[in-house]
């Protein structure tokens, strides 16, 4: 099969599911795509689950770039997708571009940003500059402080306008699809009707183009996953396991086992 661009993603709305996971690693992104996801995303969820940030608010460009130069050398047949931290978009659209452009450099297909209509205008010029971009609505981890947590959307009237309103901006902005986080399934429903590009559900129903997972809360990795989440696998209990026989044969000498060393012969 061949490389996924962001037309294919593109295509795949009203035909086909799209399939999105994060990866951190060169390790996790070989397993991913070879199991046939169509997005990879770096996300910055990596500060939380790989780093033990209690946000993703400490995640800097310098940390995105070596996971994501940690991705794109698997070289994925999956579209990879680099995730802008806080503060690198935000405060002018010149350093959005630059920082946006860094990802490129560093083998993104494309990026995501949080936010819809506020970055209609940051949006317009990263497309101008040929930078593929995926918007991200509903609710914003980068933005939670203002909302007082990791709160569900799309729950007042007023809100669920503004969802749809983010979603159109992006829509005319030129971004590609569209990641809505923890809002009314119904919402994400409509948004998916009225908007001609792709809808990337987390915590957000059924009724979209598309669903994303986070690699460590699929795998049972995470300390606390969100309640939206599905856990694929016990890794945790696999991982200890393991570690645990190695642990115990160590101290009872019984490992390494012969075919483990050498004894050279002298002359
Ligand atoms: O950083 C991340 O993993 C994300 C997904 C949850 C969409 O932004
Ligand atoms: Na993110």
């Amino acid at each position: 099969k061949s490389k996924v661009n962001v037309k294919t993603i593109v295509k795949m709305k009203g035909r086909e599911k799209i399939a999105m996971i994060t990866a951190y690693d060169y390790v996790s992104a070989k397993l991913v795509d070879s199991a046939g996801v169509d997005i990879i995303l770096v996300g910055d969820s990596v500060g939380m689950v790989a780093h033990g940030f209690t946000s993703t608010l400490p995640v800097d460009m310098a940390m995105m770039l070596l996971h994501l130069s940690s991705v794109t050398r698997a070289q994925p047949r999956a579209l990879v997708v680099g995730d802008m931290p806080f503060l690198s978009y935000e405060a002018s659209i010149e350093e959005a571009v630059r920082n946006a452009g860094l990802m490129m450099k560093t083998g993104a297909d494309a990026v995501k940003l949080e936010g819809g209509l506020e970055y209609e205008e940051t949006v317009k010029a990263l497309v101008k500059a040929g930078i593929p971009v995926m918007g991200h609505i509903g609710l914003n981890p980068q933005r939670a402080l203002l909302i007082g947590g990791y709160k569900k959307r799309g729950v007042s009237e007023k809100e669920r306008e503004k969802i749809l309103e983010d979603a159109k901006a992006l829509e005319r902005a030129g971004a590609f699809s569209i990641v809505i986080e923890y809002t009314s399934a119904d919402v994400a429903k409509e948004v998916t009707e009225q908007v001609s590009i792709p809808t990337i559900c987390i915590g957000s129903g059924p009724w979209c183009d598309g669903q994303v997972l986070v690699f460590h809360d699929l795998l049972g990795l995470s300390e606390n996953p969100p309640p939206f989440s599905k856990q694929y696998a016990n890794l945790k209990e696999i991982i200890t396991n393991a570690v645990r026989s190695y642990v115990e044969e160590v101290k009872t000498g019984r490992f390494p086992e012969e075919r483990h060393y050498f004894i050279e012969k002298k002359d």
